[in-house]
């Protein structure tokens, strides 16, 4: 490498003179282009950081559910709370009603479990009755105008949960919930569950015909 105080000199002789008297600090770093390299990659970082806290509005679940108390000490299978109804429809997250049938004041899993105790100070009455719902905010939402079944790609297409919504139903506290502010997109579809993602999977499974606009948008 040349020494770029001298290239510089060379480049613009004319200006030998006004550069000479230019502070030391302003030749040691050779000048405006180094200057312009320093504020462009001040503003890659703080775009980098900054962007997304500005793009994406964070929400936390009604309620800090723990999945893996109850797939592993209650020995719950994820079928039971996320089952699929007569008609073979995805019966979603569950009803806090349902939550009633093991956690109620008079008849609780663990006196001594605090979360089970704050759980029934905000979802209960003391005659053990549901005070009020949740409504969760799902991570995986798409559009009204995108159809999506997941009975097809459960049974038929054997898939596994984590597949699509990674390790949820082994979390202890659900992570927050990123909501675009542009597009009102879930964090999730917008990065990893888009229309294109839909599709490369359909193409991986030699399901091709399922790439038609109207198999996702009826
Ligand atoms: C089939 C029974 C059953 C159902 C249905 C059930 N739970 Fe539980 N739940 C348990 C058991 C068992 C534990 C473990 C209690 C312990 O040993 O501390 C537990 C623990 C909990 C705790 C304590 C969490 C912790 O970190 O220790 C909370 C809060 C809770 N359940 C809320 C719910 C909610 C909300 C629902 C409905 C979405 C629900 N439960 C449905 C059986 C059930
Ligand atoms: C005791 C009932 C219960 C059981 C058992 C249970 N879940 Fe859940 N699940 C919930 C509740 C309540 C929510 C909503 C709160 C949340 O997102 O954590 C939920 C949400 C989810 C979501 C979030 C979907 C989205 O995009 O919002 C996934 C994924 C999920 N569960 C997967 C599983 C899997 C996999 C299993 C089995 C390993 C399982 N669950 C077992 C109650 C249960
Ligand atoms: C092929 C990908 C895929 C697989 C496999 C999958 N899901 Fe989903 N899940 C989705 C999509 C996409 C949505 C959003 C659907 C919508 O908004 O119409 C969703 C939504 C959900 C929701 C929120 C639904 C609601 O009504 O609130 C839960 C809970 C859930 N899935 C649980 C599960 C469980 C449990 C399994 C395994 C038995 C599973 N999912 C398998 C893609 C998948
Ligand atoms: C991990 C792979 C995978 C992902 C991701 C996936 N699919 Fe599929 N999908 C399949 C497979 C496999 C089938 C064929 C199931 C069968 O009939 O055997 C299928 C079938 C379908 C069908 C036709 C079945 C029916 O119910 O009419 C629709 C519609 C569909 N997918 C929509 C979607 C949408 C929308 C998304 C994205 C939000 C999506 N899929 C993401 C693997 C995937
Ligand atoms: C494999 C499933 C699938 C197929 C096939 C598919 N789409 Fe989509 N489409 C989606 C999903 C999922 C979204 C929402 C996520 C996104 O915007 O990428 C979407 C979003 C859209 C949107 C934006 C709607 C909105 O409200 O933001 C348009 C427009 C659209 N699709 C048109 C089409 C057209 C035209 C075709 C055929 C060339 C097509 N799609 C084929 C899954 C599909």
């Amino acid at each position: 490498m040349s020494d770029p105080t001298n290239a510089q000199v060379s480049n613009h002789e004319d200006k030998g003179q006004a550069r000479a008297k230019e502070p030391l600090l302003w030749s040691l770093l050779g000048g405006s282009w180094s200057l312009f390299l320093l504020g462009l990659i001040i503003a890659v970082a703080l775009g980098w950081g900054l962007w997304p806290t500005l793009l994406y509005s964070k929400k936390l679940q009604p309620f800090q559910f723990n999945h893996l108390v109850h797939t592993e000490t209650a020995g719950m299978a994820c079928d039971e709370c996320h089952g699929f109804d007569e008609h073979g429809r995805f019966a979603g997250a569950p009803k806090m009603a349902d939550c009633l049938e093991c956690h109620t004041w008079s008849d609780r899993q663990n006196e001594d479990n605090e979360r089970e105790t704050a759980f029934l100070e905000e979802f209960v009455t003391e005659d053990d009755q549901l005070k009020k719902n949740a409504a969760w905010y799902s991570y995986a939402k798409q559009p009204d105008c995108v159809y999506f079944s997941h009975i097809a790609h459960v049974e038929k297409g054997g898939i596994a949960c984590e597949e699509c919504h990674g390790l949820h139903g082994k979390s202890t506290v659900p992570r927050p919930y990123y909501e675009n502010r542009l597009t009102g997109y879930s964090r999730d579809v917008w990065e990893k569950m888009k229309m294109g993602d839909c599709a490369d999977c359909h193409t991986r499974h030699g399901q091709p015909e399922n790439n038609a606009c109207f198999v996702c948008h009826k």
